[in-house]
C-alpha cells in the first residue's frame, strides 16, 4: 500500500469550496440553487483591470519575474499600504503572492514550529488553525462571542498567553462574523506583543469592506511594524478572487524567508497580473467604491430579512460580506442545518462550524449576491419548517 507523509492528516480545507461542489452537483441535476456558500463578490473585474491584462500579455509580461514580485507592483504596493495605514512601508517590505492565502501558508511556516503556541480567533478563517496543526505548533482558539460584537473575548486573550505564545492572528473586518476589532482591543494586543516579543499576522484582506468607522491596523501601534505580518490582496477588494494576486507586507528579514519560500514553490506571481494589480491599485477607485456601497444596501437586507424570520437572530456585519445569524432557536446543529437547507430548500450557506467549534449555532450567508437572490432567498428560508428535532 502506498502510503504518505503523516503531516498531510493535519491538514484541513475550506468547506466553502465543498460546499459549492455539492451546490454545483445539484444545480447538474436540474435543481434551482441560491449561492451564499462563497466569499467572493460577485461583480465582474473592472473593466480597466482586464484591459491592463491584457495589454501586459500584448507587451510579453509572459515570462518569470523576481520571486517577490515586480517592482511596479511592490513600489505602488508600498505606496498604498503606507498612504492606508498611516506608515512607512518600503518596496523591499513587500511580496506579491498568488492570492492572500499564501501569506497565511508563509506566516506559519516561517515563523512557528512544534512547542509555539499560535493565537486566532474561532469561528475563524479555517486555514489559520489547518495551517497552525500543519507546522506543527499548537492551535489556542480565542472564542468570539456574539454579544461582545464578536470581537476577541478579552479576558479569554489574556488568559490565554503563555511564554509559548509565538504569533497572534487577527482578521478585522472578519470572516465569518462581519465583526471588527476596536481600537481598545487592538491597543491591548499590540501591548501585549510589545512586551512580550510575539509577532502578528494581521489579515486585513477586508479592510476595503468596513463600514463604520476607520479600520485600524495593529501595525500602526508604536514598535509593532517590525513584528506585525499584514496580509492583504486584490481579491475581494477588486472582485479579483480568480486571478490570484495578493500581497504580503513585513519587515525585511520575514520578506527575505518569504521569498525563498516563493522560489521553493510558485517561484513568482503570475507577470501580466502584477501589472493589472498595478491598474488596478493606481487607476480608478470608483468601481471598487460602486461596489462597496451596494454590499452596504444588500447588509441591511439580508440582516432584516433574517431577523424577521423566527428563530433567527443576525447582528449587523460592520464590514466584509457575510451575515452571520444565530440559530440556536432551530435546535438543530449548524452543519445539520447548513445541510438541510442546501438539500430541501436549495439554498447554499456554510455552517458556523466550518469556522471552528464556536461557530456552532450559527450558519454563515455570504451577501455577495443580488439582492433580487437575497430575498428570494430569504423567503424561501422562511418556509422552512423550524421545529425542534423527533
Ligand atoms: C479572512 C481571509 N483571509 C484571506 C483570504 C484569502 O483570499 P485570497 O487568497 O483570495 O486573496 C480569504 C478569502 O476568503 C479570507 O476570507
Amino acid at each position: 500500500m502506498v502510503t504518505y507523509a503523516s503531516r498531510m492528516a493535519r491538514l484541513g480545507t475550506e468547506t466553502a469550496f465543498e460546499v459549492l461542489a455539492r451546490a454545483k452537483a445539484l444545480e447538474a441535476q436540474g435543481r434551482e440553487i441560491l449561492h451564499f456558500e462563497i466569499g467572493e463578490p460577485d461583480f465582474d473585474t473592472p473593466a480597466h483591470i482586464k484591459e491592463a491584462a491584457t495589454r501586459a500579455l500584448r507587451d510579453g509580461y509572459t515570462h518569470y519575474g523576481p520571486s517577490p514580485g515586480l517592482p511596479e507592483l511592490r513600489a505602488a504596493i508600498a505606496e498604498v499600504v503606507s498612504k492606508s495605514r498611516g506608515i512607512a512601508v518600503t518596496p523591499e517590505q513587500v511580496i506579491v503572492t498568488p492570492g492572500g492565502k499564501p501569506i497565511i501558508f508563509f506566516t506559519l511556516l516561517a515563523c512557528a514550529q512544534a512547542g509555539d503556541e499560535v493565537i486566532y480567533p474561532n469561528p475563524g478563517f479555517p486555514i489559520y488553525e489547518s495551517m497552525i496543526n500543519f507546522v506543527g505548533a499548537t492551535p489556542v482558539p480565542i472564542p468570539l462571542l456574539e454579544g461582545a460584537h464578536f470581537s476577541f473575548d478579552m479576558e479569554r486573550f489574556e488568559a490565554s498567553l503563555s511564554p509559548r505564545t509565538k504569533l497572534i492572528i487577527l482578521n478585522s473586518p472578519h470572516n465569518p462574523t462581519g465583526g471588527i476589532m476596536s481600537p481598545s482591543d487592538v491597543e491591548r494586543i499590540a501591548e501585549v506583543a510589545l512586551a512580550r516579543g510575539i509577532l502578528v499576522l494581521s489579515d486585513e484582506i477586508y479592510r476595503s469592506l468596513q463600514y463604520d468607522g476607520t479600520p485600524v491596523s495593529i501595525a500602526t501601534y508604536p514598535g509593532l511594524q517590525e513584528r506585525t505580518i499584514i496580509l492583504d490582496g486584490f481579491s475581494k477588494m477588486y472582485a479579483m478572487t480568480g486571478w490570484r494576486l495578493g500581497y504580503g507586507v513585513a519587515n525585511r528579514s520575514l520578506i527575505e524567508h518569504f521569498t525563498k519560500l516563493m522560489a521553493n514553490s510558485a517561484s513568482c506571481t503570475a507577470s501580466f497580473i502584477q501589472m493589472a494589480g498595478v491598474a488596478a491599485l493606481r487607476g480608478p477607485q470608483e468601481p471598487s467604491q460602486a461596489m462597496v456601497a451596494a454590499f452596504r444596501r444588500r447588509r441591511e437586507v439580508i440582516v432584516e430579512g433574517l431577523n424577521q424570520i423566527p428563530g433567527v437572530r443576525c447582528a449587523m456585519p460592520r464590514g466584509a460580506f457575510y451575515a452571520f445569524p444565530n440559530i440556536m432557536a432551530w435546535q438543530r446543529s449548524s452543519a445539520e442545518l447548513a445541510s438541510h437547507l442546501l438539500d430541501e430548500a436549495g439554498i447554499a450557506c456554510l455552517a458556523g462550524t466550518a469556522f471552528g467549534q464556536y461557530g456552532e449555532g450559527y450558519l454563515r450567508f455570504s451577501y455577495a449576491n443580488s439582492e433580487d437572490n437575497i430575498r428570494r432567498m430569504l423567503g424561501k428560508l422562511a418556509l422552512v419548517p423550524h421545529q425542534p428535532r423527533g
